[in-house]
């Protein structure tokens, strides 16, 4: 297995371009499922999690072509058509590889009548039910059956319109819903929606396949089904969270750091624990510059909430920015009941946290000593390489295939910066 080495202590300045998310490019890649035309994406980032989606859509028969991207921001095109389905089951071989790949269920629900798609399972960071997903769907007329660990859901003679209200706000499910309401029969109301940017990324790229969606992006999304949706061209919204994991690092280090080919309104709330935090934050129309001068870092508490709150996919970067604060901070997880695995291992690097239910207390210290770490999750690897990046020493991160499924070359992007930051091959 692959590791990370980096070499704690150097200054970092330069520029960063942010690449497409990979929480907008799953969802969207999904929607090629709802027709037979041709979509094409941009900015598609080239990540572990992309791969495994593209061989789940071509076992499910559609065809998928890589094409050229842009040599700033790494991205790719993708080209996806769903013209012929062979399959609507999704295996629990690429289902609990990733559990995005269980939305497919929206989509060919809605265009087939039928899908089967394996149950995901529990993660590292929580059981993350699907009661939500199936509620939505059974509120829309469809009969659920979960037979040896799939969730196998029909329609007699399509999906229905329906008012649903979510007993709370789920990503997966407000993508799923919605994605399957588009091709029902009449309207539909999905209350206590997420509001997250993806969810109003894929409301405009099913738009302008021909869906009638309005109110993405507040807590109630319309959605008037439509017989047929065509394929169209759609750039991939950028990753507030890879945005907002580089504006950590540019205030652990001091920066500054220029971030370019953002939505910068889409990490206010990240910006703004920055700036309690001491950072000095620019912000312009597509680019953001975080720098930190003097003294130490204020702490800062923060309470993970649903967008537009502090994201939970942020709260690792933050805590390992804490463990260098000058006082105490608390940072409560409200989204994922065991999100709290890097703990123990930033605590490898001499942090000072505790642990009391949903909240970590962390007692800044004066400096972080490198060491050996283990990645437990995506979000938890940016964590550790960013108490690496301020440690003193050489840390070696390993299980980095975590890192490879959300954070498009971290390491080119970091060294860019002046990072000593180097991957060895297995
Ligand atoms: C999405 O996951 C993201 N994944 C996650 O990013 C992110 O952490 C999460 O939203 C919250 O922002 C992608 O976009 C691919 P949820 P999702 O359904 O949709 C509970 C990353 O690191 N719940 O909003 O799976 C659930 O258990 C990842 O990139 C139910 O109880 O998250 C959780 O506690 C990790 N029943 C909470 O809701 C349901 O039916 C929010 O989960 C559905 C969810």
């Amino acid at each position: 297995m692959d590791t990370l080495h980096i070499k704690g202590g150097k200054p970092l300045t330069g520029t960063i371009p942010i690449s497409g998310a990979k929480n907008a490019a799953l969802p969207l890649m999904t929607a090629a499922l709802l027709t037979d035309g041709e979509m094409h994406f941009e900015n598609v980032p080239q990540l572990t999690d992309v791969r495994t989606l593209i061989r789940l859509l071509t076992e499910l028969g559609c065809e998928a072509e890589v094409g050229n991207g842009s040599e700033e921001t790494f991205g790719k095109s993708l080209r996806l058509k769903a013209e012929t389905i062979t399959s609507t089951t999704a295996p629990y071989e690429l289902v609990s590889q990733m559990r995005a790949s269980f939305w497919v269920l929206g989509p060919l629900l809605g265009r087939f009548g039928e899908a089967r798609v394996s149950l995901p399972g529990g993660c590292a960071i929580g059981a993350r039910p699907v009661d939500i997903y199936i509620k939505g769907l059974q509120a829309m007329g469809a009969d659920i059956e979960i037979v040896d660990g799939y969730v196998h859901a029909t329609t007699k003679g399509g999906l229905k319109g329906a008012n649903f209200r979510s007993s709370l706000v789920s990503v997966g499910a407000t993508h799923t819903l919605m994605m399957a309401a588009t091709l029902a029969d009449g309207e539909t109301v999905l209350e206590n929606a997420a509001r997250e940017p993806e969810v109003g990324d894929l409301a405009k790229c099913l738009n302008a396949m021909g869906a009638k969606i309005e109110g993405a992006g507040t807590e109630t999304i319309r959605i008037e089904g439509v017989s047929k949706l065509q394929g169209t061209r759609h750039p991939v919204l950028a990753d507030r969270i890879e945005a907002g994991t580089f504006a950590i690092v540019a205030a652990m280090m001091g920066g500054p750091i220029k971030l370019t080919g953002l939505v910068p309104e889409t990490i206010e709330a990240a910006l703004s624990a920055l700036r309690a935090a001491g950072a000095d934050i620019e912000v312009g129309e597509d680019w953001v510059t975080v720098k930190r001068e003097g003294e130490r870092l204020r702490p800062v508490n923060v309470v993970t909430e649903v967008y537009p709150g502090f994201p939970t996919d942020l709260q690792a970067q933050f805590m390992s920015l804490m463990t260098l604060a000058d006082g105490p901070s608390e940072i409560v997880e409200r989204i994922f009941e065991n999100r709290f695995m890097h703990v123990q291992e930033l605590a490898r690097f001499g942090a000072d946290i505790s642990l009391h239910g949903d909240m970590a207390l962390v007692h800044g210290v004066e400096r972080l000593t490198a060491a050996p770490v283990m990645a437990s999750d995506l979000r938890a690897s940016a964590a550790l390489i960013i108490a690496a990046l301020a440690a003193e020493g050489e840390t070696i991160v390993n299980r980095v295939y975590h890192l490879d499924r959300g954070f498009e070359r971290i390491e080119e992007k970091l060294s860019a910066c002046g990072a000593e930051i180097w991957r060895e091959k297995a």
